[in-house]
């Protein structure tokens, strides 16, 4: 096992120090927070995944497959992005980001992936990797975080039809997933909302999601 493998596993790593902060001061709120998260250091990748805060222990659960979940276990970090953008988080979840809308953070001689467009970002290291029969499980260590000053200045108010692109998300990953029909009525309710409720945004995003998934 290389000593990357090995910073997955074990949690007196001795190539980290323990950082000491609320991560909920960098909106990483209890209890499942959707941030999308990069991972890789020399190819980047980012996908939305869920951030877990449970009984003290912040953890993330990655279903096997998928590109994040393969660095994680490989590198034993991860940044987690907060993105308010209805089309970046569709395209994060279906395709690949260009190389140019990942900025880099040197942590400890190495290059964090951090997404441009987050309004702040937490970067942990991952430790107690455990693979059950779906899913790789690791406890989250925070390391460092910050703020994009220049997003934050859009901060948005709450907005349903952002809310709908998200949950629309969800329901289509779980869809291609299972092939369970009962996702198209989910997924087809949400977009109704997003066109009553969303900006010009949430609708490029739910129509790209729609060609996805080659809904009419
Ligand atoms: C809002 C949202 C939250 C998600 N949360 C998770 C999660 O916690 N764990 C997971 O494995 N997949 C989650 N997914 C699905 C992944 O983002 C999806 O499988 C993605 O294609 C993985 O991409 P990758 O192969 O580039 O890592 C989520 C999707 C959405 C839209």
């Amino acid at each position: 096992m290389s000593e990357l493998n090995n910073l997955c596993g074990s949690k007196e790593s001795k190539f980290f120090f323990k950082a000491d902060f609320d991560i909920s001061e960098y909106g990483i709120l209890p209890e499942i927070c959707e941030t999308i998260v990069s991972t890789g250091f020399e190819t980047p990748n980012a996908a939305p995944i869920g951030i877990i805060q449970k009984n003290g222990t912040t953890f993330v659960r990655i279903f096997k497959g998928s590109q994040t979940g393969e660095n994680v276990f490989k590198e034993g970090v991860l940044v987690a992005n907060v993105v308010y953008d209805p089309l970046l988080l569709v395209r994060a979840t279906f395709s690949k980001l260009e190389l140019s809308e990942f900025d880099f953070l040197k942590l400890d001689g190495r290059n964090f992936p951090v997404l441009k467009a987050a309004l702040s970002w937490v970067a942990f290291r991952c430790v107690g990797c455990k693979t059950t029969g779906r899913a790789l499980l690791a406890e989250l260590l925070p390391l460092q975080a910050g703020f994009r000053a220049e997003n934050r200045k859009a901060t948005p108010g709450p907005n349903r039809g952002f809310n709908a692109v998200l949950e629309a998300t969800v329901h289509a990953t779980r869809y291609q997933l299972t092939g369970d029909e009962k996702y198209v009525g989910w997924i087809r309710h949400y977009e109704e909302l997003v066109r009553k409720c969303g900006g010009e945004k949430e609708k490029e995003a739910i129509n790209l999601l729609y060609n996805v998934l080659d809904f009419e």
